[in-house]
């Protein structure tokens, strides 16, 4: 249905997206963080949101658990509802760019589709996909959840890398190999890849860069 035939006209705030960056100081992001579920997307993404609140920059993680507990709470874990719960969160991730946020989504994502679709919602600059590689040995190793243990003895149906599948990204901004480095240094690579693509600038309330 369109927008005509569904009575709906975009309202326009007096404010925009350039405005709330100049008032926070600093430019407004989406972080996608996909990989499997171990792999340690929620880790990375609590502990760079934690870096960037002492840093003065306002951010806010969207994790799948959580998110699932409320506002996709009617989503199971079919393909469908898969790419119901990503279309949700990609909506909600472009009001937080557009409200001056960085924001921070932890979601496996394991459709290379759905991901794209995300993807398609922001402008270029905008969207910034961080493949949070583990290989599914190492995350059944850890299993924090116990849920690897459940999905082996089918007590789990649908469970990503054991009867689901997981897509790797081809070509995401930035590969965080969890195997390899512990958080911390995660969280500076993810801060020095930022920087280095300029998404990291603060800016004074006239909006010219102050720090890079
Ligand atoms: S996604 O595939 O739709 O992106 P999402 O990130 O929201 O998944 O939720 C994943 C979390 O749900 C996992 O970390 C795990 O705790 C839990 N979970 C429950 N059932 C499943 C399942 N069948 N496959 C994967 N994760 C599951």
């Amino acid at each position: 249905m369109s927008k005509e035939e569904r009575n709906i006209t975009w309202q326009q705030s007096s404010l925009n997206r350039m405005d709330r960056e100049k008032h926070n100081g600093h430019r407004s992001r989406a972080l996608w963080f996909t990989g499997l579920s171990g792999a340690g997307k929620s880790s990375l993404a609590f502990a760079l949101e934690k870096y960037l609140h002492e840093k003065g920059v306002h951010g806010y993680v969207l994790d799948g658990d959580n998110v699932r507990h409320g506002l996709n709470r009617d989503l199971g874990f079919t393909a469908e509802d898969r790419q119901e719960n990503l279309r949700r969160i990609g909506e909600v991730s472009k009001l937080m760019v557009d409200a001056g946020l960085f924001v921070l989504s932890a979601f496996i994502s394991p459709h290379a589709h759905d991901r794209e679709m995300v993807k398609q919602l922001f402008e270029a600059d905008d969207f910034i996909e961080i493949y949070v590689r583990c290989s599914i040995e190492e995350c059944e190793r850890r299993d924090p959840k116990g849920l690897y243990k459940k999905a082996r003895s089918g007590d789990i149906p649908h469970f990503t890398g054991i009867s689901a599948p997981y897509d790797i990204p081809e070509n995401p901004s930035l590969v965080i190999d969890t195997e390899e480095l512990s958080i911390d240094e995660a969280v500076q690579e993810i801060v020095q890849h930022l920087e280095r693509i300029g998404a990291l600038k603060l800016t004074n309330s006239v909006g010219n860069a102050m720090v890079h």
